[in-house]
């Protein structure tokens, strides 16, 4: 870690807002941080205004820690935030998504039309029984209707669990059986780099063993001689229903403590937890900090290239920029499909005006060379955002230079899918920015680096903290309020860990690590060691496994996992394909591993835990730490001499 530190507080390239940037941004000084810490209710009241509310709150927040209520006794809809009021107040006809296919079909939606659509789409689901409180998973590709399904769902008070279409179908089943949802809604298939994603198919595997679902919607997204099963009494098409409903749906009245969404997300036990975010308050922080992390206007065109199924697509795709009304790019399939310079012809035919995307997918733009980005006219981009992991400053620089021409601001932008919204960032009128640090805390967030025993960090590295409840903060783990309060609450008192370590400079800027815990960033991902330990033991031939992070080059962090085989078993080329694969099955392709190292033993202190530091030297090929705590030293040695000989 230290190593890190050093590297990163070397860091002396600074950039200034630009004056003309500053001179048009919502947010041209500091004031704004000023006010926020001299009356933070105040503050985030004063926002919570200009959401449209149905009732409003009378008192701004009930803290019994660390359940937290925002808004108390507000009422409002977040469907008719994003949507309806815009028909109203005049931008019926704005385009709300302009649409990509990886194909090359386009669609482009108004918002009049996506308020026809979510009301019909929310018909439908009535019609199928579904009630408010009802849960409804989706399980589909980056198209308009699933977007449309969201706010359907927002619209009648269903809460909306999307689950990446990457995902195995023992993945979908698990997340739809933890949260017993009623309706399943998903597609025939997806485009991806030429390929179709077998969704329904997937789906039909998951739902033999999901009692609670009493519907499948199917949206055809490939047709033709692609087929699939529709099954009677349960499986019905998208068009079918649509045709039939009605163009008008009254919105529910939602109290601002009513659940909006779960999403699952993994930790570091085996099970993913199912994050919930209520209305009032997760609307507040989506609305603002789109607003102002990025600098929304309403001639802005903007793209989020975050698939829906993440947290990230929630926030910055669905509920910030529509209560904006921004129009927004939305793209279904691989930026390197039909080539390399896909990202950048979209933003080129589009006119995207602020870029938001993942230090990984940088990455991968900087070893396929900057001809791409240079082949298209990007002249209309004014701010860039990065979000998923520490963008390391190399490739804060490539960014600034080959996508922004030197001329856009990077925010560098942390959060997770538990806070709802962006925590910490630059404000880009205002915040001088340094490559590879989010910089300083949103306004009326009150972030710390602690100790393990809550003494403040005032050089050097800890642990982040959030010292007090924030409007966009998760509500709880879905049927799981124990596990709640002790992951999140119970570090300090009072207190929310989020799991990362960070460091902070002179300036007080913030420096993000990554996790302290189990849990492992791939590729942007959050996959836990204990999941992928799982899938592992679960393959008849696997007798115990320990997963580890080891850097990679594009994606950051990649899996790399070290198993030992029962007697039966025959180490080899074979077998790692095999145990890949299984994961895979799994849980899905993103937790592949990259390595799968056979071992016969592995290093345990002698109360028998994992020594995961020691595995993670000897996947990066470190000298060892300190192994005097160990069981049986020599099976470090015998480990780290295997692993070389396989690398050499
Ligand atoms: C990491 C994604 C450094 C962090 C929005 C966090 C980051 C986890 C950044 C959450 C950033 C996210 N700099 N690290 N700008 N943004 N992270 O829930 O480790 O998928 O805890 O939410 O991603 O991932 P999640």
């Amino acid at each position: 870690m230290n190593e890190t530190i050093d590297r990163l507080l070397f860091e002396d390239r600074i950039f200034p807002p630009d004056p003309a940037f500053t001179a048009q941004a919502h947010i041209k000084d500091d004031s704004i941080y000023q006010e926020a810490s001299l009356d933070r209710l105040g503050f985030w009241a004063k926002w919570a205004g200009q959401l449209e509310w149905m009732e409003p709150w009378t008192e701004v927040l009930e803290w019994k820690a660390p359940f937290a209520k925002w808004f108390v006794d507000g009422k409002l809809n977040a469907c008719v935030n994003c949507v309806d009021r815009h028909v109203r107040n005049g931008l019926h006809n704005k385009a709300a998504i302009i649409w990509e296919g990886e194909p090359g079909d386009r669609r482009t939606l108004t918002y009049w039309d996506m308020q026809r659509e979510v009301c019909k789409f929310a018909n439908v689901l009535k019609d199928l029984g579904v009630q408010k409180g009802d849960r409804v998973v989706f399980y589909m590709p980056m198209i308009p209707e699933l977007a449309i399904g969201v706010l359907a769902c927002a619209r009648i008070g269903a809460p909306h669990s999307v689950v990446f279409g990457g995902f195995s179908a023992t993945s979908l089943k698990d997340r739809i059986n933890d949260q017993q949802a009623k309706v399943v809604v998903t597609a025939d298939g997806g485009w991806r780099r030429g390929g179709i994603v077998p969704l329904k198919q997937t789906t039909d595997e998951a739902l033999k063993d999901c009692p609670s679902i009493t519907a499948c919607v199917v949206f055809q997204r490939i047709g033709g001689s692609h087929s699939i099963t529709m099954k009677e009494g349960r499986d019905l098409w998208w068009h079918d229903l649509m045709a039939k409903a009605d163009a008008w749906c009254e919105p529910e009245k939602m109290d601002s403590e009513d659940l909006l969404f779960i999403l699952y997300t993994s930790g570091t036990t085996g099970k993913p937890k199912g994050i919930m975010h209520t209305t009032g308050g997760y609307l507040l922080g989506a609305y603002m900090t789109s607003l102002l992390v990025f600098d929304l206007k309403p001639e802005d065109v903007f793209w989020c290239t975050a698939d829906i199924g993440w947290v990230t697509g929630h926030s910055y795709f669905v509920y910030g920029p529509m209560s904006n009304g921004a129009t927004q790019v939305m793209y279904e399939g691989a930026p390197d499909t039909p080539s390399r310079d896909r990202f950048w012809k979209l933003c080129e035919d589009h006119g995207v005006t602020v870029f938001y995307t993942a230090p990984t997918a940088i990455r991968a733009f900087m070893k396929w060379g900057p001809q791409h980005p240079e082949s298209r006219n990007l002249s209309r981009l004014r701010l860039l955002g990065s979000v998923g992991e520490p963008i390391n400053p190399e490739a804060w620089m490539w960014y600034h230079t080959h996508i922004g021409n030197g001329r856009c601001p990077i925010v560098d932008t942390w959060w997770q899918t538990e806070t709802g919204s962006i925590m910490i960032t630059p404000l880009p009128g205002v915040t001088t920015l340094k490559p590879g640090s989010a910089t300083v805390p949103f306004p009326g967030i009150e972030a710390e680096i602690l100790t393990e025993k809550g003494k403040v960090v005032t050089s050097g590295g800890g642990y982040l903290c959030i010292k007090s409840p924030w409007p966009f903060m998760l509500r709880g783990i879905y049927g799981d309020p124990e596990r709640y309060e002790q992951t999140y609450w119970s570090k300090w008192k009072g207190m929310y860990f989020p799991g990362d370590g960070a460091t902070r400079d002179d300036d007080g800027y913030f420096w993000i690590l990554g996790r302290v815990d189990d849990v492992i960033n791939v590729a942007g991902h959050r996959i836990g060691t204990m999941e992928v330990e799982s899938a592992l033991v679960d393959h008849p031939l696997v007798a115990e496994a320990a997963v580890v992070g080891i850097p990679h080059e594009i994606k950051g962090t990649a899996i790399a996992a070290f198993v030992i085989i029962k007697e039966a078993g025959a180490p080899g080329p074979d077998l790692e394909k095999t145990l890949k694969q299984h994961v895979v099955d799994q849980i899905g392709a993103i937790a592949r591993p990259e390595k799968i190292i056979f071992s016969s033993d592995l290093p345990k202190t002698r109360s028998g835990k994992i020594m995961r530091r020691l595995l993670r030297d000897i996947a990066e090929g470190k000298t060892l730490g300190d192994t005097t705590s160990l069981a049986d030293p020599a099976v470090v040695e015998s480990l780290k001499v295997k692993y070389e000989g396989e690398e050499g």
